[in-house]
């Protein structure tokens, strides 16, 4: 009875968030010369459908020519030289090719095709394999002609490519401007020509962006996460509630007050955060709706650096539902089959009347957004809620996010760099109960 339950919950779950993806294929199509961001940006639909439970997979077309030509230089990218175009050419249709085998056998959803596809006749050959093989193609290019930025790109993450290992950064930097100029003599951004094919252009990292004949919920889902990516550096800083008296007596759910060491931990917190925020940075603050995080954060609010707050209901705690208010032992006790289901399955668990990790994850996708969109952010939140934020930015794994351990009064900074995101801890010295329920105990909060 409970299995089907949770089935259920599970299927209605996923048709609320993405109207039938199951029966979609895409295909996206990166275009843009070297070093426009188009692995970052294939890296990160990918993290972003994957956490929405959405089987993605980067098919990354610089790999499969590294099998062949592990360090090419400049010259192997020049047009005339044929070695290099047949190479290059065998690359793309071993990708292709693999990109649709995943399709067919792994029942994928969206698969990103990581290239330069840089010419009109290659962007035309992409579009024939996928409509021989019923994928749709959405064709995303990052156009940007900012020399400065294409040089700070090139500094960042070519220099370090497999491309160049062992070699000078400075003579990797130069081989590198050369090899895109060679791209450059042939690259031809998408015209009027190409109106009939599904595309976004991303100007100047999507400070213009142009969109054309989007077909359905799927592709425009993906079109407005990338109309809300930017790279400016900026860091989210996350914190749990300082203890609440519901923590002291191993309750969950609950709108209980914070603790007198959650009170303290409150008291910490400006000081925490003001260390490790620029002096003349600008930071927003948001919390549930909850008073346990809304007290957390009312001394920051109230900080002399004048920090924005808000108010979110899609932060407040995973909803326990009949379970509201009980400690683990209770709930092993009045509802054994429900605990067990829950260690089970913890990510899909859906509590009688209230909501599963997953659940939480599809009403945080809003807040992803906006994170996407903003700079400096501070969320006091919850536990269930923290891991599940946490899990985006980490690309954690389902199974393993909702038994995260992530202790009060602790400051987790987490920074986004080209391809990865940079996690600090910052401990606020004050003591609190822990919360972590390991597998199968059902230990009171201590
Ligand atoms: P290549 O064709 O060599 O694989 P690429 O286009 O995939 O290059 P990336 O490796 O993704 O380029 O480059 C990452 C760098 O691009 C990062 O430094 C990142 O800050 C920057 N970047 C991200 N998005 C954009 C964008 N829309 N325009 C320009 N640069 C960007
Ligand atoms: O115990 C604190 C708490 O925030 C509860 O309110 C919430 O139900 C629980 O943590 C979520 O953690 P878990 O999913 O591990 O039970």
């Amino acid at each position: 009875m409970i299995k089907q339950i949770t089935r259920r919950a599970r299927s209605s779950t996923t048709n609320y968030s993405m109207s039938n993806v199951e029966d979609t294929r895409i295909a996206v199509i990166m275009v843009g010369l070297p070093a426009r961001g188009k692995s970052l940006i294939a890296q990160k639909v990918v993290r972003y459908l994957a956490w929405l439970s959405i089987s993605a997979k980067a098919f990354n077309v610089g790999s499969y020519r590294r099998a062949d030509t592990p360090q090419p230089t400049a010259d192997f990218f020049d047009t005339s030289n044929r070695d290099g175009e047949r190479l290059r050419h065998a690359a793309a249709e071993a990708a292709v090719a693999d990109m649709i085998k995943w399709f067919d056998n792994e029942n994928g959803v969206v698969a990103i095709l990581d290239a330069t596809n840089s010419t009109k006749a290659r962007r035309r050959w992409v579009k024939q394999r996928c409509d021989a093989n019923k994928i749709e193609t959405l064709y995303v290019e990052s156009k940007c002609d900012q020399e400065e930025l294409i040089m700070a790109n090139i500094m960042e993450v070519k220099t370090t490519s497999p491309d160049y290992k062992g070699q000078d950064p400075e003579a990797a930097a130069k081989d590198f401007r050369n090899r895109i100029r060679n791209y450059e003599k042939v690259y031809q951004t998408i015209d009027e020509d190409e109106k009939d094919l599904t595309y976004v252009k991303l100007i100047d990292v999507g400070g213009q962006v142009i969109i054309n004949q989007i077909k359905d919920y799927l592709q425009s889902r993906v079109v407005y996460y990338l109309m809300n990516l930017h790279i400016k550096p900026r860091s989210i800083w996350l914190s749990r509630h300082g203890e609440s008296n519901f923590n002291l007596e191993g309750k969950i759910g609950g709108d209980a007050d914070i603790s007198v060491r959650g009170e303290m931990y409150a008291k910490k917190l400006p000081e925490l955060v003001e260390n490790s925020v620029g002096p003349d940075q600008k930071l927003t603050i948001w919390t549930s709706t909850l008073k346990r995080t809304i007290q957390t954060a009312r001394y920051l609010a109230a900080s002399p650096k004048g920090y924005d707050k808000l108010e979110w209901k899609a932060l407040d705690e995973l909803d326990s539902g009949v379970c509201d208010g009980l400690t683990y032992q209770e709930i092993a006790d009045r509802y054994p089959e429900d605990f067990r289901a829950r260690d089970d399955d913890k990510y899909n668990y859906r509590y009688r009347g209230g909501e599963s990790y997953r659940d939480v994850v599809i009403r945080l996708e809003p807040i992803i957004m906006e994170l996407e969109r903003s700079e400096n952010i501070i969320i006091v939140t919850h536990q269930a809620v923290l891991r599940c934020i946490y899990a985006y930015y980490m690309n954690v794994p389902q199974e393993q996010s909702p038994w995260m351990e992530v202790p009060l009064h602790t400051l987790i900074k987490l920074t986004p760099r080209a391809y990865s995101t940079e996690e600090e801890r910052f401990k606020g010295n004050i003591p609190a109960v822990s919360t972590f329920r390991t597998k199968g105990s059902t230990a009171k909060h201590q």
